[in-house]
């Protein structure tokens, strides 16, 4: 090894030690007869000394030439600083350097490499291996690790072992579209990349694993957010002979495990709530409950009162900001101009003000006397102080437009905290969902979960009401992971398939594969596949998923330090049986 310590060992108790140290210069102070340098790497930073007079001449003259940045080995002798630095571990003592090497030299980074950079979003991309250098975004990795190291612990510990499946595959259909890679060898031929490893693990459980996991990649072309990139990692696992109440509790243990031994959090146990009843009392598939404010429905009250926009409405339903009364006409507003974005598409909004007098203000005065406005307030249990907010309109979009503005009041409010976590488990999500474009059914998981038994007559006449038995765990409101039990006979697989549209010959081509592994003794089997990203940025308290992946890709899915996608020579067109369109 070319050092003895690492610049983040060091403490008072060394004092008088002679260590040999290497780094990277994040600072130098030169004070004339005093010259510090601050020596950097993954492990912390260790201050190091030379004195005019008693440091070598040489030595000094070596150190003036350093610049940030810059690799370097040094010898030196550990002593106690006179002025002590409480905000740094090492920050009790220093090194006098007694002989400094250069390593290497390096040009000026084109950002500061400190916690707090002075570079945007692209040129942290573009140098992506000097942001790497940065605290955040390292510690962000050193937590996926952990992460990744107690997911294996756990698992391992409950007999599940990790099976990697390949990556040139053909179509998963996980609702997003493939990446493919052409075949040299079979010209005019494509392999995808996986979705995920759904029919894999499934055939690993018909081959009789009967455990399985794997933290794996997984590549989705689709529009990218804030947490969803182009390529990324599942803790995808699988269960043969096993109930669907034997999953959840599995997995929510993984789930306690990993709050336990990375944050040392005890989760409480994690609530669990019907599709249906998530999407009445909060407008949302992914219900954020680090706080309450539930839907309240309000048909009952708000009918018939000669107010036109709840008389037509199939829905009028509203929320309680707890203390808001005293929102400004500004306040409202912005919160009537969010709620008439496109993307919440609500028409307006209509406000109850509780003042904290006991009466009531609102924007529908005109149509509601006291008494009426306080029977909505009854509905919520409102106290003075509140604010009611009130959306109507169709039922769907209405409750959807309310969820939105739900998490925006929360946002505003300080209820969206970091620190806090709420799991929750939705579940009987619908089987299948209504493509308004193409005029199909789609599965809304995938079209390998099974419906709920007693529901399976249905399909026929209502297939909209058909329930899965499929399940998702939301934390904080994001959807961290989702799975289902399986179908694992032919029959029903065929079915399914037809219902969504496939020809017999269609469904045969693309997945007869594992409807003739259905026709050897499949066990029934059921799984559930974790964002390991996600997982990890809520974790490490973001809102992105980015700095928790090494080499992200950037909002258009390029990758700008390597410059990738790029174009390929003629040549590999050519070897590829692939013809550059005109
Ligand atoms: P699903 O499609 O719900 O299920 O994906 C599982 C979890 O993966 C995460 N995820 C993503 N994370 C980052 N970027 C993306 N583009 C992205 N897409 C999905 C989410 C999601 O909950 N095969 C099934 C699992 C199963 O049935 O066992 C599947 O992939 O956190």
């Amino acid at each position: 090894m070319l050092r003895t310590h690492t610049c983040g060992e060091l403490r008072i108790n060394n004092v008088n030690k002679k260590v040999l140290l290497t780094g990277w210069v994040q600072r130098l102070r030169d004070k004339g007869s005093l010259l510090w340098i601050d020596l950097r790497d993954r492990y912390g930073i260790t201050q190091l000394f030379l004195e005019e007079g008693k440091s070598d001449a040489s030595l000094l003259q070596i150190a003036r030439t350093l610049g940030r940045e810059f690799v370097v080995k040094v010898e030196g002798t550990v002593a106690e600083r006179i002025s002590k630095n409480d905000k740094l571990p090492t920050g009790e003592i220093e090194v006098k350097v007694t002989s400094l090497e250069i390593l290497n030299t390096s040009k000026v980074p084109p950002f500061t490499i400190e916690d707090e950079t002075d570079g945007g979003d692209d040129l942290r991309m573009k140098y992506r291996y000097l942001d790497l250098r940065r605290n955040p975004v390292r510690e962000s990795l050193q937590l996926r690790h952990k992460m990744a190291q107690q997911t294996r612990a756990y698992l391992d510990g409950l007999n599940f072992i990790e099976v990697e499946t390949p990556v040139l595959i053909k179509s998963t259909p996980e609702g997003a579209r493939d990446f493919v890679v052409p075949s040299r060898m079979n010209p005019g031929e494509f392999y995808a990349l996986p979705q995920s490893p759904q029919t894999f693990k499934q055939l690993l459980m018909v081959s009789g694993f009967d455990r399985y996991y794997q933290i794996v990649k997984c590549f989705r072309d689709e529009d990218l957010r804030a947490d969803r990139q182009p390529e990324f990692t599942q803790i995808d696992c699988e269960m043969a002979f096993v109930t669907q109440e034997d999953i959840l509790s599995t997995f929510e243990g993984l789930i306690r495990h990993l709050f336990k031994t990375v944050k040392g959090i005890e989760l409480k146990e994690v609530p669990h709530i019907s599709y249906a009843d998530a999407m009445k009392q909060y407008g949302s598939d992914k219900p954020d409950t680090r706080f309450e404010m539930k839907f309240e429905e309000l048909n009952e009250v708000a009918k018939g009162k000669g107010f036109m926009v709840f008389d037509d409405a199939q829905l009028v339903v509203g929320i309680c900001a707890k203390g808001c009364a005293g929102y400004t006409r500004k306040q409202l507003d912005e919160l009537t101009e969010f709620v008439k974005k496109p993307q919440i598409g609500a028409k307006g909004l209509v406000y109850i003000r509780c003042e904290t007098n006991g009466t009531y203000k609102s924007s529908v005065d005109k149509f509601f006397d006291e008494i009426e406005l306080a029977r909505f307030a009854q509905k919520f249990n409102a106290e003075p102080g509140d604010l009611i907010l009130i959306l109507a309109g169709e039922k769907d979009k209405t409750r959807k437009a309310l969820g939105e503005l739900r998490l925006h009041v929360a946002g505003q409010l300080g209820l969206r905290d970091k620190n806090k976590f709420a799991a929750l488990w939705v579940r009987d999500f619908p089987l299948l969902e209504w493509d308004e474009e193409l005029k199909k059914w789609n599965a809304m998981h995938h079209p390998f979960t099974s419906p709920k038994p007693e529901d399976i007559q249905l399909l026929e006449t209502n297939p909209g009401d058909v329930r899965a038995n499929a399940y998702d765990m939301v934390l904080n409101g994001t959807e961290i992971g989702g799975g289902s039990i399986r179908i694992h006979d032919r029959a029903t697989q065929q079915l399914m398939f037809s219902k969504l549209g496939f020809t017999d010959e269609e469904a045969k081509k693309q997945f007869g594969f594992l409807m003739d592994a259905f026709e050897y003794g499949a066990p029934p089997h059921g799984g559930i596949a974790f964002g390991f990203d996600r997982l990890c940025s809520l974790f490490g308290g973001a809102d992105s998923i980015r700095d928790f992946i090494a080499f992200p890709k950037n909002n258009a899915g390029r990758d700008v330090m390597i410059d990738s996608p790029s174009t390929i020579s003629e040549a590999q067109l050519k070897e590829l049986g692939i013809k550059m369109r005109e």
